[in-house]
């Protein structure tokens, strides 16, 4: 999994370098999976339930699961991009939020904002806590910066599969409605606030993949797969370059 996290980790960057006002999405999804191929890895997402692509790329309301398409980047745009590799069996799964150009700074406030979600989270990713304790420490963070977190998609445990359980909301739940184990050493689990500047709603698009905010408003994406051990959380989709 280390081996697969980094891969996914080093497309994520590559993915990141391509975006610019007047790169064409679907060109930037071709680049990274020739990439993700000469390391030796198989894009994980290409084929998943149908789904035909490599990369996620969700642009300003999309908030997850945008088809790369003929569509180019506009200065400013906001600029979400998943990617999952599957190395030797095992998979990582990661994600962030990138700028094309001159980014305004509401928008740099929700990305980062978005990833400190993440980081607050990992506060709680160890033994000791469940996983609605890292749930909570990324919604209350989302929330006491005037955002919302998305409720209809959650992060994922992972492993030789991109889905496996426990799901990892980003919000508590009161009262409880699901099972929330305790986390223990070895766990592997795909943390990924999803954070919309405005209301939490989403909707689907025709296309019956593309995520958007139900208000219009911005959206972004942080992900990480990490590994629950004896002491602090080991960050897996992680680089030299990241
Ligand atoms: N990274 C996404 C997730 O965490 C996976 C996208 S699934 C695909 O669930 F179907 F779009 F490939
Ligand atoms: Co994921």
């Amino acid at each position: 999994m280390r081996h697969a996290g980094r891969i996914a980790a080093e497309a994520r960057s590559v993915a990141g370098e391509l975006v610019k006002p007047g790169a064409v999405t679907s060109q930037i999804d071709k680049r990274v999976r020739e990439f993700i191929i000469s390391r030796g890895g198989i894009p994980a997402f290409l084929n998943y339930r149908g789904y035909p692509a490599t990369l996620c790329i969700s642009v300003n309301d999309e908030v997850i699961h945008g088809i790369p398409s003929e569509r180019k980047l506009e200065d400013g745009d906001i600029v979400s991009i998943d990617v999952g590799v599957i190395k030797d069996g095992y998979v990582g799964d990661c994600a962030a939020t990138f700028v094309a150009g001159r980014a305004d700074p509401e928008s740099l406030r929700l990305i980062e904002v978005t990833r400190t979600c993440f980081y607050e989270g990992m506060k709680f990713a160890k033994v000791g806590y469940r996983i609605s304790d890292i749930s909570r420490a990324i919604q209350t963070h989302a929330e006491a910066n005037g955002y919302s977190v998305v409720r209809e998609f959650v992060g994922h445990g992972i492993g030789a599969a991109i889905h496996e359980p426990p799901e990892v909301p980003n919000f508590v739940e009161r009262p409880r409605r699901k099972a929330d184990p305790r986390l223990v050493p070895g766990m592997t689990l795909a943390v990924e606030p999803m954070v919309n500047a405005g209301d939490y709603g989403v909707s689907v698009l025709d296309d019956g993949w593309t995520v958007v905010t139900a208000d219009g408003s911005p959206s972004a994406h942080y992900e990480n797969t990490i590994l629950i051990t004896d002491g602090e959380p080991e960050i897996l989709t992680i680089c030299e370059v990241s």
